[in-house]
């Protein structure tokens, strides 16, 4: 039985005990979650003005708050997620923890093969209208759209995972 105060490791083997890698895990839970969820609130207030001042700010916002939250959010996520599995009997035996990590990387290939191409392109065409003093093209609406289409499953599939984590369900 394992109790979350126990070390993981005999004693000085591993820094951290086992309420610690938690801990650090949860942190990277509210960060990851965190920044998915506001920067989607966020590109949406700013598509409000239509102003490509503002959607260029908010874009690029967007990018850096990635920089800073999501990337820390996974590394602390997977390498406390990882250490605490093995505990539970490791990642392959224990199911909620494989479906938990599937659905966890799935939100990731989204990320990187969907949002951060969008996000650039975001970034582009805004700072173009922004120099030229144009109104934004339909073509950044179009790809906002997109963007808030998978953001939206980028978010759900870490929310199952949250369940699955919390739940702990015997899934076979
Ligand atoms: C977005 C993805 C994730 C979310 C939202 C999440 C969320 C959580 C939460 C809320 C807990 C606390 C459960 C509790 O105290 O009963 C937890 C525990 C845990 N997580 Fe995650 N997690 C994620 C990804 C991962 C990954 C990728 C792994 C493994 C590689 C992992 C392994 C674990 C383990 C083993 C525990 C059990 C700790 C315990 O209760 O003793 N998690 N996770």
């Amino acid at each position: 039985m394992i109790t979350s105060c126990e070390v993981i490791m005999p004693e000085g083997s591993l820094p951290l005990s086992y309420t610690w890698l938690k801990l650090l895990h949860l942190l990277g839970v509210v960060l990851f979650m965190g920044n998915l969820i506001v920067t989607g609130v966020w590109m949406l207030l700013a598509e409000r003005t239509k102003d490509p001042a503002t959607l260029y700010f908010a874009s690029k916002t967007t990018s850096l708050a990635d920089l800073f939250f999501t990337l820390p959010g996974i590394v602390l996520i997977l390498f406390n997620g990882m250490v605490l599995s093995i505990r539970w009997g490791g990642i392959i035996q224990t199911s909620w923890i494989t479906a938990g990590l599937a659905l966890f990387g799935m939100s990731g290939l989204i990320w990187m093969a969907f949002l951060l191409r969008y996000q650039r392109r975001l970034i582009r065409i805004a700072g173009q209208a922004v120099r030229t003093k144009s109104p934004l093209p339909d073509e950044f609406f179009r790809i906002l759209h997109r963007w808030y289409f998978w953001g939206t499953l980028a978010t759900i599939l870490p929310l199952i995972t949250m369940a699955l984590m919390v739940l702990k369900p015997k899934l076979w």
